[in-house]
């Protein structure tokens, strides 16, 4: 049996098995690490990277049969990136390379297996796009009835990237916040259990990141980790990541956790830069980066304590910093990521500019989301095409070649 703790409250004794809150302040619970007698292990040579790191997570067993492939992604330096703001060593861990495209994959993963060994039928998630496409994908892996709402007016695209693995999808005319806790209430009366952003077992999932970050750089911690954020559940994620490694004795150093919001939507910066325990919510947003566009983000508060409580950071970029740092990766790198994802280079540049974060530092960015399921926000008119016939085509590009043999 699991137990669920409060950062505010500790531990909680009666869990509502369908709400990710604690029953007594209304704060995101998170999976108690349990109390053990060895040591936990890390299986380096198995192939799946959730049974890699079973020992740091709430599973006793990983049923393969539910497994996408998910994680093992790799840590790629940027080799050009990384020069260019003055740093010699920076990476992108690309969770592009999911099975559905994000980092979602990762905890939807963990939330199923937990699901499917409680005897669960039916699942759900509120999403409006990377966890919509995640839990569809792993619900019918599982053979799970699944319910995906999604906000009306969501763009086809992104209604064909859950849809076609078949789940109930269902558009909801209303306020996407009140959906989140509506979504709550109709799963415990139906019993179909909501894997939305802050699930506990999500967030479980999300820490095999950290780990994964931690055995590729040599079994140590970065300096930095820079990570996109909107309801805080993957800040959280990784965070605890790397608290379970600094009890495990495996690190020396905790490394500087970076949040970055939108500028158009940035409640927690907002908040942490005014020196406020919890965050206002957000009347009205305004930015491109909608999967990080969050005006009331449900692990808000807990993210706000973590970062202090840990000396980290949360910065605020705007969409044209995004894009240009979304352009400079694919250009520049050959990772084409969300704009959402982009941020953290944005982010990066700002720090190192600023001197937060010095040559000497080596910085990891979690790159969440891949751009080719979502199209560039700026358009066409990034890219020139040029029109040429067949007949002069090869002196037209060596007119191009800029390096002339
Ligand atoms: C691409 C991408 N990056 C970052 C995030 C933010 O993650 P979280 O809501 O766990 O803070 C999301 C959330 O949907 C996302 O889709
Ligand atoms: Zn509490």
């Amino acid at each position: 049996m699991d137990s669920f703790e409060c950062q505010a409250c500790g531990p909680v004794d009666v869990r509502d098995p369908f709400s990710p809150f604690c029953p007594g302040c209304g704060e995101p619970l998170f999976v108690s690490r349990p109390e053990r007698s060895g040591r936990r292990a890390i299986r380096e040579h198995a192939e799946s990277a959730i049974e890699k790191f079973l020992d740091f997570l709430p599973l006793s067993a990983f049923d393969a049969k539910l497994s996408l492939g998910e994680g093992n992604t790799p840590l790629l330096p940027l080799n050009c990136l990384g020069p260019r703001t003055g740093l010699s060593r920076v990476f992108a861990k690309n969770e592009a390379q999911n099975p559905t495209g994000s980092f979602k994959d990762r905890g939807t993963a963990v939330a199923v297996q937990k699901a499917v060994a409680s005897g669960v039928k039916s699942i759900g998630t509120v999403s409006t796009g990377n966890m919509a496409a995640s839990t569809a994908a792993y619900g019918a892996r599982a053979g799970l009835e699944t319910f995906v709402l999604l906000k009306e007016g969501t763009p086809a695209a992104a209604l064909q990237a859950s849809g076609i693995y078949g789940p109930h999808l269902i558009t909801v005319d209303g306020d996407y916040g009140a959906l989140f806790h509506k979504s709550l209430e109709i799963g415990k009366r139906l019993g179909i259990s909501f894997m939305n952003s802050i699930d506990p077992f999500r967030i479980e999932g999300y820490k095999v990141t950290g780990y994964e970050i931690f055995l590729q750089l040599g079994r140590r911690a970065p300096r930095f980790i820079l990570v996109p954020l909107s309801s805080g559940g993957h800040l959280l994620g990784l965070m605890r990541a790397f608290e379970d490694l600094e009890r495990e004795g495996m690190i020396a150093d905790y490394p500087t956790f970076v949040g970055v919001q939108a500028l158009g939507c940035a409640p927690l910066v907002q908040a942490f830069e005014a020196g406020r325990p919890t965050y206002e919510r957000l009347k009205e947003t305004r930015t491109i980066a909608h999967a990080i566009s969050n005006p009331a983000p449900p692990a808000g508060n807990a993210t706000l304590r973590m970062i202090r409580a840990r000396a980290g950071r949360l910065v605020a970029v705007s969409d044209e910093e995004m894009l240009e740092a979304q352009r400079e990766l694919a250009a520049k790198e050959g990772l084409f990521c969300q704009a959402e994802s982009a941020t953290t280079v944005a982010a990066l540049k700002k720090l190192a500019g600023g001197g937060v974060i010095g040559p000497g530092d080596e910085a990891v960015l979690v790159l969440t989301g891949s751009g080719s399921k979502t199209p560039p926000a700026s358009g066409p008119s990034l890219f020139r095409v040029h029109r040429m016939s067949l007949t002069d085509l090869d002196s037209q590009l060596f007119g191009l070649l800029t390096s002339k043999m």
